[in-house]
């Protein structure tokens, strides 16, 4: 196993993956605003923190993160919800910042990479199903990963030597999903009561259940889904 790179390590899905690489031999890079601090023991496991809001801020630390240019995996995973609710009752500075962080965040670090002429095999996006959805609440967020799927589309088409695509993890486990249910029922938006009651049920794996199951489906995205591509995890 080669060289990894994770967006979004400190917690949940990101931090989860990046366990399973370290513990499985692979060199991970991680970044997050805030350390997976039992992650920083491990001697493959490099970490610098960062504001994927704050764009200038992405090459640098890349600078000072990445000791090598060829990577096995780009794992674009670090995401934000905003807030969730009516797209109506957010402001455009929040719906921007959710932009910032889902979306732009991640071309930065791909141009990154093309001006460094890194090699990459892969890279996953990770997308949501609020991507395809019309549900009510999904909001800021909804929007940014359905621009996110097709910020991926692009630049598969620019870059024919990696395999790109954007990767609907399914509901799982993590700080997103406590703060959705946090919300409680609310008859406008239907989805909160169908994640809380898949959080009531256990029916939401945990991130370390939806991190390996992501991983084990790597061969499988890059064989059967076109670079690119949207795929969701639950249908694969
Ligand atoms: N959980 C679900 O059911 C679900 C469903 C569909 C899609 N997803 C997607 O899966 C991905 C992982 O989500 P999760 O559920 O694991 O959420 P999470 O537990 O909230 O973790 C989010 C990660 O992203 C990082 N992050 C957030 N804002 C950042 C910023 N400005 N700069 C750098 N890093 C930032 C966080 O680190 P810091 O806060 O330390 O910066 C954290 O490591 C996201 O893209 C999310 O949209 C999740």
């Amino acid at each position: 196993m080669g060289n990894i790179f994770i967006t979004g390590v400190s917690g949940g899905l990101g931090k989860a993956m990046a366990e399973y690489f370290i513990r499985a031999g692979g060199a991970v890079f991680g970044v997050s605003r805030s350390a997976p601090k039992d992650l920083l023991q491990f001697e493959n496991f490099s970490f610098r923190s960062l504001d994927l809001g704050n764009h200038e801020s992405i090459p640098p630390c890349l600078d000072a993160l990445f000791t090598d240019n060829q990577f096995d995996l780009f794992m674009l995973n670090a995401g934000t919800i905003g807030q969730y609710g009516d797209l109506a009752d957010i402001s455009l500075q929040e719906a921007k910042h959710v932009e910032d962080v889902n979306v732009w965040s991640n071309k930065v670090i791909l141009d990154y990479c093309l001006q460094k002429k890194m090699s990459v095999r892969q890279v996953v996006a990770i997308s949501s199903g609020a991507s395809v959805s019309d549900a009510r609440g999904w909001s800021a967020y909804g929007v940014s990963k359905a621009a996110l799927n097709m910020l991926i589309r692009m630049y598969a088409a620019e870059i024919p030597e990696t395999h790109f695509c954007s990767l609907a993890p399914g509901i799982v486990d993590t700080s997103m999903q406590e703060y959705l249910y946090s919300l409680g029922k609310d008859d406008k938006y239907q989805t909160l009561g169908v994640l809380q009651s898949a959080k009531e049920s256990g029916k939401m794996p945990s991130a370390e259940a939806a991190a390996e199951n992501i991983i084990n489906a790597l061969p499988k995205i890059r064989e059967t889904i076109k670079s690119g591509g949207y795929a969701d995890i639950r249908k694969l």
